[in-house]
This record gives C-alpha cells, sequence and structure tokens, in this order.
C-alpha cells in the first residue's frame, strides 16, 4: 500500500518537473512564414517598365548614325557558334593555322528526347535563376532634379539587424507642409530618434511616414531613420521606395552575414617562403606506381619535407610509405560509365606528342579526395607522371599568389621532346535565349601580369598548377569528368575563380615515347585498358550532354 502511494508521487513528481521543463522550453517567439522564393519585388519591376518604355517623344526625332565598330562588340539578342570556314588538311594543320571550329551540343541526345530535355533544363535553370539573382542586380534609374538626397549604393545589414539608413534629405523649395514616405518589402522602418514638430506614422512596420511643416526639422528627423531586416536570408537585398509629393527614388539595401574569411596560419615568416608549410602536393593516380616513385623521389630532391597527398583508386592498391606521404585508397572503379573523353582533344591531339594520361574511372573524383585533404594554404595539383626538375620552382609560384589576387596560377609542362606547353584558354560565354548560352574557348590570355613579365591572366590552365586550397576546394571538380575534361574545372570556376600561368616554372612529363625493343609492363598494359574506356563518340556524347544540360550551353566554338 505504502509502496503504490509511494510510486503515485512520485508520478506526480515527475510529470510535474516534466511539464515545467516543457514550459521552459517552450518556444515564446512566434515564428512567421517566410517565403524565399527569390523575386524581384513587383513594384520596382512595374515602376522600371513604365519608365523605360516611357522615352521623352521629342527625342524620337533626332537623327543619330550608327557607329558599327562600337555597336557590333554589344551583345545581340541571343548568341549563336560560328567556325571558320574553308582551311587546308595539312599534319599539324591546326597548329600553323589555327581555325575556330563551333559544335552543336544538343545532339548529344537523341531527337525524340530533346524536347523533354530542354524542358528540364528551363526549369533547373529557372530555379538557378531565383536562387542567384537578388534585388540589388536590379537596373535602378535616379531621375533627373530629384529633391531626394539617398544613399545609391553601400548599404549593408545583417540578416535580422537593424541599421541606419545613412545619408537621407529632402532638399526642396519652400512649402506649406513636407512629407516623406518610405517603404520596405523585407523588413521594417523605424527611427532611433523623435524630433519636435515632425509627425510620423508607420513607425516599425513597411511603411513609414513623416511629415513636418519645418524642413529644417525634417531633415533632422531622417537622419534617425533605421531599417531593421525582418524576413531572414544569408544574402539577399531589399528595395526601399523613397517618396515625397511628385518625386519618387529607389535603392537598395543589400542583407547579408559578413563573408568568413578562411586564414591559414603559415608560421613566422623566413626570409623565403618555406613551402613544406605552405604547400601541399596533390595527386590522383591508378596502377601506375613506378611512375608515381619517379614523382616522389623528384620531389623529395627538392622538397624533403612538403606533404604529398595520393588519392588511388587502382584495384590492388600497393603500399606508398615515407615520410611527409598520405596514401588515400578509394574504392576500385566507383563511378562507372561516367568518363568522358578528353575535353581538350582538340588542343592536345594536335600538339607533337599528345597527351595521354589518365583517362579513367574516377579522375576528378579522386581530385576531390586529394584536394579535401589538403591544409596547407596552397596546393599544387601534379598528375602523376611529372617529374620534379631544378626549373620545378614552387617558390615562384607561391610568390605570385602571395603578391597577387590570383587564386590560381599554372606553370608549364615540358615533353620530352623539350616542347613546353602552358595551355593557356580563354573561355568566354556570350548569353543565349531559350536555347541556352554560346560557350567559346580560345587559346591564349588576356593579359600580362606587371611585375611578373613571365606570367599572364587567363581563364584556363594546364594540370600542374598551385592554387589557393579554399578557392579550389569551393569550386570542387566534377566527380562525373574524368582528367583531360580539364577544362570543366575552369569552366565551373569563371567568374570566381582569378587565373594566372607562368611559363618559367616548369615540370617534366615522363617520357611518352615507348621504344620499340621495350616491352611494356604488366601495369602500362592494363592502364592501357582503362585509358580509353569508351569509344570516342561516346564520350563526346556524354561530355556534350553535361555542357548542354548542367551549364546551359546550346554550342561550342574553339580553336
Ligand atoms: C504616402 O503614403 C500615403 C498612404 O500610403 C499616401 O496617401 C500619400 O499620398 C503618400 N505620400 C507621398 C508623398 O507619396
Ligand atoms: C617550415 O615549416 C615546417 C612545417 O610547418 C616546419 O616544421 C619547419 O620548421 C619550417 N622551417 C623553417 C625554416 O621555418
Ligand atoms: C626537413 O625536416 C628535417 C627533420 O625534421 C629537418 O632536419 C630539415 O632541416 C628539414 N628540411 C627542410 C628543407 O626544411
Amino acid at each position: 500500500m505504502r509502496s503504490l502511494r509511494k510510486t503515485v508521487l512520485l508520478i506526480i513528481l515527475v510529470s510535474v518537473v516534466l511539464v515545467l521543463a516543457l514550459l521552459h522550453s517552450w518556444p515564446t517567439r512566434s515564428y512567421t512564414t517566410v517565403d524565399v522564393w527569390q523575386r524581384h519585388g513587383p513594384i520596382v519591376e512595374r515602376r522600371l517598365e513604365e519608365r523605360l518604355s516611357d522615352p521623352d517623344q521629342r527625342l524620337g526625332n533626332i537623327p543619330f548614325h550608327v557607329r558599327d565598330s562600337v555597336a557590333s562588340l554589344l551583345a545581340r539578342n541571343g548568341c549563336v557558334c560560328e567556325g571558320d570556314s574553308g582551311g587546308v588538311h595539312l599534319p599539324f594543320a591546326q597548329l600553323l593555322f589555327p581555325r575556330v571550329s563551333a559544335q552543336p551540343l544538343h545532339t548529344a541526345f537523341e531527337a525524340a528526347e530533346l524536347e523533354e530535355v530542354k524542358r528540364r533544363r528551363a526549369k533547373e535553370y529557372k530555379s538557378f535563376q531565383k536562387r542567384s539573382q537578388t534585388p540589388a542586380d536590379v537596373l535602378i534609374i535616379a531621375e533627373a532634379n530629384n529633391p531626394l538626397q539617398y544613399p545609391t549604393q553601400g548599404v549593408e545589414v545583417r540578416p535580422l539587424k537593424t541599421i541606419i539608413i545613412p545619408g537621407l534629405a529632402l532638399r526642396s523649395l519652400p512649402r506649406d507642409h513636407y512629407s516623406i514616405n518610405i517603404t520596405a518589402s523585407l523588413g521594417t522602418l523605424n527611427v532611433a530618434a523623435e524630433v519636435d514638430g515632425v509627425k510620423i506614422k508607420g513607425d516599425g512596420e513597411m511603411h513609414m511616414m513623416l511629415s513636418s511643416p519645418l524642413l529644417l526639422n525634417l531633415n533632422r528627423q531622417l537622419q534617425f531613420v533605421t531599417y531593421t531586416n525582418t524576413l531572414f536570408h544569408p544574402s539577399t537585398a531589399d528595395t526601399v521606395r523613397f517618396e515625397t509629393e511628385g518625386h519618387e527614388a529607389i535603392f537598395s539595401i543589400n542583407i547579408r552575414h559578413g563573408v568568413t574569411p578562411k586564414l591559414y596560419n603559415t608560421g613566422s615568416k623566413a626570409a623565403d617562403y618555406n613551402i613544406s608549410a605552405l604547400v601541399t602536393i596533390a595527386t590522383k593516380t591508378f596502377l601506375r606506381y613506378d611512375k608515381l616513385q619517379d614523382l616522389i623521389d623528384s620531389v623529395r630532391k627538392f622538397y624533403p619535407n612538403v606533404t604529398i597527398v595520393i588519392a588511388d583508386d587502382s584495384e590492388n592498391p600497393k603500399t606508398i610509405s615515407g615520410p611527409h606521404i598520405e596514401h588515400y585508397i578509394m574504392p576500385f572503379g566507383k563511378v562507372e560509365n561516367t568518363f568522358i573523353f578528353t575535353f581538350l582533344s582538340f588542343a592536345i591531339d594536335s600538339l607533337p606528342l599528345s597527351s595521354s594520361c589518365c583517362m579513367f574511372k574516377g579522375w576528378f573524383a579522386g581530385r576531390n579526395l586529394a584536394v579535401s585533404q589538403v591544409t596547407t594554404k596552397y596546393l599544387l595539383w601534379v598528375d602523376d607522371d611529372f617529374i620534379f626538375t631544378a626549373n620545378t620552382k614552387l617558390e615562384k609560384l607561391v610568390d605570385v599568389l602571395e603578391r597577387t589576387t590570383l587564386d590560381l596560377v599554372g606553370g608549364a609542362v615540358r615533353e620530352a621532346t623539350g616542347y613546353t606547353a602552358t595551355y593557356r584558354q580563354t573561355i568566354s560565354i556570350e548569353q543565349g535565349e531559350e536555347d541556352g548560352d554560346c560557350l567559346h574557348v580560345r587559346r591564349g590570355f588576356h593579359h600580362v601580369i606587371q611585375g611578373f613579365p613571365n606570367c599572364v591572366v587567363t581563364d584556363g590552365v594546364i594540370n600542374f598548377f598551385l592554387a589557393r586550397t579554399d578557392k579550389v576546394q569551393q569550386v570542387g571538380f566534377d566527380p562525373r569528368l574524368a582528367r583531360v575534361a580539364h577544362l570543366e574545372f575552369f569552366i565551373d570556376g569563371l567568374g570566381s575563380l582569378h587565373v594566372g600561368s607562368c611559363d618559367d616554372v616548369t615540370v617534366n612529363h615522363a617520357t611518352k615515347i615507348r621504344l620499340p625493343w621495350v616491352s611494356q609492363s604488366e601495369s602500362d598494359k592494363t592502364y592501357a585498358k582503362f585509358r580509353y574506356p569508351l569509344a570516342s563518340s561516346d564520350a563526346t556524347q556524354l561530355k556534350n550532354g553535361l555542357l548542354f544540360f548542367k551549364n546551359r550551353f546550346q554550342c561550342l566554338t574553339h580553336n
């Protein structure tokens, strides 16, 4: 009996504690729902259309002459890919007379499925646009003779925080009464202080009215206007309308978190760069342990303590040991049937001694694995059949990245014949309409870098480059692609990677000439089996399919 009472008491006690705990943790804040679809404020859009479609009628009668040399530089409505016609068919013709060739990308799909693919791509693209655009991207025009003073750019607020809107004022002719309306859509307006003689309505709301018979007092009041973001988004913008009788101005307030830096502690500064503290060498290997060992030995001659990260997807991985070596073993043949053949084949194949390394499963996946393990400020990407020489001066590449705003700098690869390649490519994207954009790839570069006469700014470089680790990790390597689809990485990085190339830092490419009296090793034979896993036409289809859908291109030109 007593034990029963005890149990009941205990249960009551526990329940009371539980209820108290529940009440305590019950959210006291009420949460509003947020529409996180990105779209431009309908008001702004309408105003803009009205203004742009209402040009001064009198201007239409004034004659003008088109300056073709300039007008032809302007973007057309839509884009086309055009190749050079004609041309000669000689050996090395592409080297001697480089021509531009064009290719459509939609041919990667069957005619029957193409419409469906296009519809899916359009849907994905629409949602990408909604995610990537903010009202801060909308064109805003300040009208002439506007008595309103306001900030045109540079106003920023952290999500859900409050700021004073700087620079608001009214410079009006004398009147009996002055009034101002301010309207926001992702936050509320208020005043941090009240000024005598000014009437405030709608403070704490999205639409606030200020009025006063005294212009000075109203202007004083405008100095205290605050904006509080109320709808959370990590990076967007609010468009604020600022009005007085007969005049209106629109400006935007950026709403975003501050950029969190990723800094690397590189140790105390010696006279020279400490390469072991600054750089990790990353590579991906598959079966070619003899070549990899040659690479490691050559690195050790010059950089005994630099860390080497190796991603390996060989079927029967061997142990690679030694100081400062990290060997990561991947599942064999993990990425099935997704080899993409030589994106750069047009460039590479036309070179003497075409580079034929490493087209096999999971090349880019392996790159991601290797790159993900790097903890130094910079990483140096090398292929497993490269050899360091006295000309492989990493200090020079580090110096370029330390002293410029570049994120990635490529070197040069020297073939056994003495031929040196940098594969500098410029990439441009011409905006198209529903069919997609046009991708244009050309050999070459944009500018020489001041202070570094051997270095240029470009968009894509060879497989031997030093890069800021965090930037490479951000762009990532599409695991669906194989190595010679290398340029894909630079296409994905366009707009976020600042790329350079220096031809005075070289690495040697292990010889590709196989002498007929030297028999091929077992591993070389197996390697060769995986090198060209797909017929080249199938692989081109795969590559074109990705360019068509993932990057939304309709066609490609290159030389
Ligand atoms: C301010 O807004 C109110 C109500 O929305 C409107 O009646 C008034 O005309 C507006 N004033 C100005 C100067 O735009
Ligand atoms: C260079 O960096 C490595 C790794 O951080 C460190 O062990 C070594 O002492 C440094 N060398 C010099 C000369 O500062
Ligand atoms: C490499 O490390 C060893 C042992 O830690 C050290 O004695 C040597 O000075 C280092 N070499 C360089 C070039 O930093």
